[in-house]
């Protein structure tokens, strides 16, 4: 009966997610109809207000509005997951399940040897991934310098790290990557997808050949992908696979909590994540318990069910714009804005500004004769958002910067006008080169602005980067 009721369940869900397809027809054109709060005015230094121009898609994404809608219907039928008996409960265990095939889908990973586990974002999965993964001190895993700390710090603190270098414009040295699996016995390789500093988009299929050539396995970063291009646990051959995809939700559109590490169903089953508590045991006694197997084992603690059907709705709609579109509407964003930057006086682009083919829409910059925590202070003050600093990546930003580790080690914060960084503008689906146009203006006015005001009290402030 049960059963039964699961499965009429399971069409009207399915029913459900075709009809709204059908109905929404969301493009890449008519994308800005959809975004949550892109028309609302912010209140200007100047008393003025207008909407944001928001450059900051790299930290986060504003909301969809269907994916709000889905998440405001959803929870209607909201009832404790996996726990409860009733039918709300019914429903909304059904549906968290049934995203479950919709995540593994997304990342073309065959069920029957991956499955995937929500988390709260990327940091969290790393984070219980590596707690399962490592298993002593001594185990070494292979990052590059190219990394975010949530995929550096998380293995760094845990065990054995070495990076394969950068080259001078910041991409990974493949061949450094296969002469230090030649030289260590690494169990991991961890590797971003696509960078949030440059965006460069690592060819992980080739990392996970050479890892598996050598007897590693591949953990993949893709917080900066999921939003930007397909991506695929599936390789050419099956050397080429992917082992672990880690990403968030709140960079893909819906800023509900929630992400999801997929990985080889076998290989989680066989190790156990330092995170614990309810809903990932069989039965506990007063000395014994027995875990769950995966996904559940790594699920410790009430689930996040907006999360979950955020994600899930996002995911629908990415598909539905697509992403080829979505990578090409990027790259006339990326050379539009290098194009206008280049323009500009004292520039200093980071990453290959020239062939960009292998870049998804992140441009960071500064300038060698303006302060760049002043400038960026300036552009909010006049309704554009960017990101200034190192951005969670320093071992990375110094590398492009050119600055040694020895003097790294006098910055604090990386946060202050007198530490050194760049200001990042990253582009979301639904930003226009009108908006890129506007952007450059605003900037020209901020740059005259902060050279025009300084005072006495700016004295100690470094008038460059
Ligand atoms: C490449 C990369 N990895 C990991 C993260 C961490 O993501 P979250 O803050 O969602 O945990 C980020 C966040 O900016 C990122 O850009």
């Amino acid at each position: 009966m049960k059963k039964l009721f699961c499965l009429i369940l399971v069409l009207c869900l399915s029913l459900a997610a075709v009809s709204a397809l059908a109905e929404t027809g969301i493009t890449i054109d008519n994308i800005r109809d959809y975004v949550v709060g892109l028309d609302t005015p912010v209140k200007l230094s100047d008393g003025t207000s207008r909407p944001l121009i928001n450059f900051d898609n790299a930290a986060t994404t504003p909301a969809l509005k269907p994916v709000l809608d889905e998440v405001n219907e959803k929870l209607l039928m909201y009832g404790s997951i996996g726990r409860g008996f009733s039918i709300k409960s019914d429903y909304s265990s059904e549906l968290y399940s049934s995203t479950r095939k919709k995540v593994l889908k997304f990342v073309n990973a065959n069920s029957e040897k991956y499955t995937m586990f929500y988390v709260n974002n990327t940091t969290d999965g790393l984070n219980k991934l590596a707690s399962a993964l490592i298993t002593s001190k001594d185990d070494v895993v292979l990052c590059t310098r190219m990394e975010h700390h949530a995929n550096d710090l998380s293995w760094r603190e845990r065990c054995k790290v070495i990076y394969a270098e950068v080259d001078k414009q910041g991409r990974i040295i493949y061949e450094d990557i296969e002469r230090m699996l030649k030289e260590n016995k690494v169990k991991y390789v961890a590797v971003t997808a696509a960078s949030n500093v440059t965006g460069y988009v690592t060819d992980v299929h080739r990392i996970a050949k050479l890892a598996h050539q050598y007897g590693a396995q591949i953990v993949v970063d893709g917080a900066q992908i999921v939003a930007h291009r397909a991506f695929s646990m599936k390789g050419e051959t099956p050397e080429e696979d992917i082992d672990f995809f880690v990403f968030s939700a709140h960079k893909m559109y819906s800023p509900f909590g929630g992400g999801a590490v997929v990985g080889i169903e076998e290989v989680l089953n066989d190790h156990m994540p330092t995170f614990y508590g309810g809903g990932m045991v069989e039965l506990v006694s007063d000395k014994e318990v027995s875990w769950k197997s995966a996904p559940e084992r790594y699920e410790a603690g009430s689930p996040n069910y907006p999360g979950v059907v955020g994600l899930g709705k996002a995911i629908e709609i990415l598909q539905e714009v697509g992403f080829d579109a979505i990578q090409a509407h990027e790259q006339k964003l990326i050379h539009r804005l290098i194009d206008g930057l280049k323009k500009l006086p004292n520039v200093v682009l980071y990453g290959d500004c020239e062939n960009v083919d292998d870049r998804v829409g992140v441009v960071s910059f500064n300038f060698s004769d303006i302060n760049s925590m002043m400038l960026a202070t300036r552009l909010a003050q006049v309704g554009a958002a960017t990101r200034r600093g190192a951005f969670c990546a320093h071992p990375y930003v110094w590398r492009l910067m050119g600055i040694a580790d020895e003097d790294v080690i006098t910055f604090e914060g990386c946060i202050d006008a007198k530490t050194p960084g760049m200001i990042r503008a990253s582009f979301g689906i639904y930003n226009t080169e009108a908006e890129v146009d506007e952007f450059l203006e605003m900037l020209q006015k901020a740059m005259e602005h902060v050279k025009n005001n300084l005072t006495d009290k700016d004295e100690d402030i470094p008038q460059e980067y």
